[in-house]
């Protein structure tokens, strides 16, 4: 069974935070228990929900500076949605990873294990790269699904995405699932969309669609879930609802 998802690509911008952030919404407004942990020391997933600043941080709980539950916020304004944050100003995430972590390898992984007992669903949101800090996420991961946007240089990225995850499956005894993709920002009308869609269907991949949507743009202003804001008395577009239920569906199944 699946708990632990994290979305990555070395990539920044391809939609990883809009993605795994508008999931966990999806899973805490259809009741379960979830968990979305901040492993970028940008903290855009962070600020995204939390209003006010917290005491603590991932960092702290992995250094042993604080308990997890500690650390653990729940978000008010969406019932069943809980953050394990980042601080992107002043956070300490950032100097972990590039001092501490190598002795470490397997902290955030042992953290999930823990984790996962408390929680019936569990969503990391990654920073850009494929160095320290996102191995070390990526091994704690039941599963990674890879979010790419559909540009000329994407299947390169995608392609070297699978290579580096193969060795460090390898290196690290990890067995982490990668089998979908997303597509994100995608518009039907565009040749070069349809074109780059229909390369990634090679058969290896389910691969599914999120198309354009501002308000995506405009729920993380607010710091609301996109499935419930509403601009101008509209909300996210019927296709991307459609696309999000498809995609919960295929992963928690
Ligand atoms: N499907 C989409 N439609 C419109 N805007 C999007 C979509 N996905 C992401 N965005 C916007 O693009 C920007 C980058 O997305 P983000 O999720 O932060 O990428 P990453 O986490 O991979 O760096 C954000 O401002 C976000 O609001
Ligand atoms: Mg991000």
């Amino acid at each position: 069974m699946i708990k632990t998802v994290a979305f990555h690509l070395q990539k920044g911008g391809v939609g990883k935070t809009t993605i795994s952030g508008t999931l966990a919404c999806q899973s805490a407004l259809a009741g379960f228990k979830t968990l979305l942990v901040d492993v970028d020391p940008q903290g855009n997933a962070s600020s995204w929900f939390l209003k006010n600043a917290t005491k603590y941080e991932l960092v702290d709980v992995i250094q042993g500076k604080c308990f997890w539950n500690d650390a653990v916020v729940e978000i008010p304004q969406i019932p069943n949605l809980f953050l394990l944050p980042t601080f992107g100003i002043g956070g300490n995430l950032k100097n972990y990873s590039e001092t501490k972590l190598a002795e470490e390898p397997f902290v955030i992984q042992d953290l999930i294990a823990e984790l996962s007992g408390a929680y019936d669903r569990i969503i990391l949101d990654m920073s850009p790269g494929l160095g320290r800090l996102e191995r070390a996420a990526l091994i704690a991961s039941d599963e990674v699904i890879t979010p790419m946007t559909p540009e000329v240089f994407s299947l390169d990225g995608l392609e070297i995405f699978i290579d580096e995850l193969d060795k460090i499956k390898k290196n690290l005894r990890s067995n982490v699932k990668h089998t979908k993709i997303v597509i994100n920002s995608f518009d039907n009308r565009i040749k070069q969309h349809r074109d780059i869609y229909s390369a990634a269907c090679t058969g290896v991949f389910s691969v599914f669609k999120i198309p354009v949507d501002p308000l995506f743009r405009k729920a993380q202003e607010a710091g609301m879930a996109p499935q419930v804001f509403k601009k101008y008395g509209k909300g996210l577009k019927a296709s991307t609802i459609e696309s999000f239920t498809a995609l919960d569906l295929a992963i928690w199944r």
